[in-house]
């Protein structure tokens, strides 16, 4: 099940009724997807004419979708009232830069407005090689390209740090994990009742993490991110 089947199919079983897509590009994930209220975030979008006429037709819910052409970081902060007034995300793609501090960031402001029986999802969180998950600012540059072993074009960065980080700073908190599939899809959802839900990063934490190297991960991938088989977005979906 990649992540357009599984987000897919948590709204058929669910009232669920908004959907956030951090990173939205062609927009291969964001239109298919069957929700009422649609809000794609991305500072570039690259959606072809014929796709989204396309995807008009076949879900006009897509007539109202919100296109915030905005850094996400940009967009939490400057769109808090737009956000409030949602009432809350029912169910959230992370799938914009694929560095460590920016999924983090894009995971704890999402926390804030998220529905208590939610779900975010993170793509790219278990990279295939080693080459794919080399830190870039946008996407490795052909000189960086150049001089990785074995380059495929296929690119998840160090977005496995967020998940790491999760599991480590809110064990009772969160229930976080990856399951092996499409790239290794991320998943958060509240296990309690937050106390507050001001989510700030732990420096100390955070420079922790980011220490780790891809080697160490996939020495203990079941310990460091929590990696489940792709059955469990069966177990995910068993949840609603
Ligand atoms: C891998 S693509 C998203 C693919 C899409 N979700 C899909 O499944 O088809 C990553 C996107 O993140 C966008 N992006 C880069 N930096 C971003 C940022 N700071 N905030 C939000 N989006 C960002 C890029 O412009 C790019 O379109």
């Amino acid at each position: 099940m990649d992540r357009v089947e599984l987000i897919q199919n948590i709204f058929h079983k669910t009232d669920f009724e908004n959907y956030l897509e951090i990173g939205c590009q062609k927009g291969k994930s964001f239109l298919p997807i069957r929700a009422k209220n649609k809000i794609a975030v991305d500072p570039v979008f690259k959606i072809a004419i014929g796709r989204r006429l396309k995807w008009l037709f076949k879900w006009p819910a897509n007539f109202k979708a919100n296109y915030f052409r905005l850094e996400s970081d940009v967009f939490f902060e400057t769109q808090q009232d737009y956000l409030q007034n949602l009432d809350q995300l029912d169910v959230v793609l992370v799938d914009g830069l694929h560095n460590f501090r920016a999924s983090l960031n894009d995971v704890l402001n999402t926390l804030v407005y998220l529905n208590i029986d939610g779900i975010i999802i993170l793509h790219d969180c278990y990279p295939p090689h080693e080459a794919a998950s080399v830190f870039a600012d946008v996407f490795p540059t052909e000189e960086q390209q150049g001089e990785l072993e074995g380059w495929t074009g296929e690119w998840c960065g160090d977005v496995w740090k967020t998940i790491a980080y999760l599991l480590e700073k809110y064990p009772d908190l969160l229930d976080v994990g990856v399951i092996n599939t499409d790239y290794g899809l991320g998943y958060v959802r509240f296990k309690a009742e937050p106390d507050s839900r001001k989510f700030e990063v732990d420096e100390d934490l955070f420079e922790r993490v980011d220490k780790l190297s891809y080697q160490e991960m996939m020495s203990e991938p079941e310990g460091i991110i929590n990696l489940q088989p792709a059955s469990y977005s069966e177990t995910i979906l068993s949840l609603y």
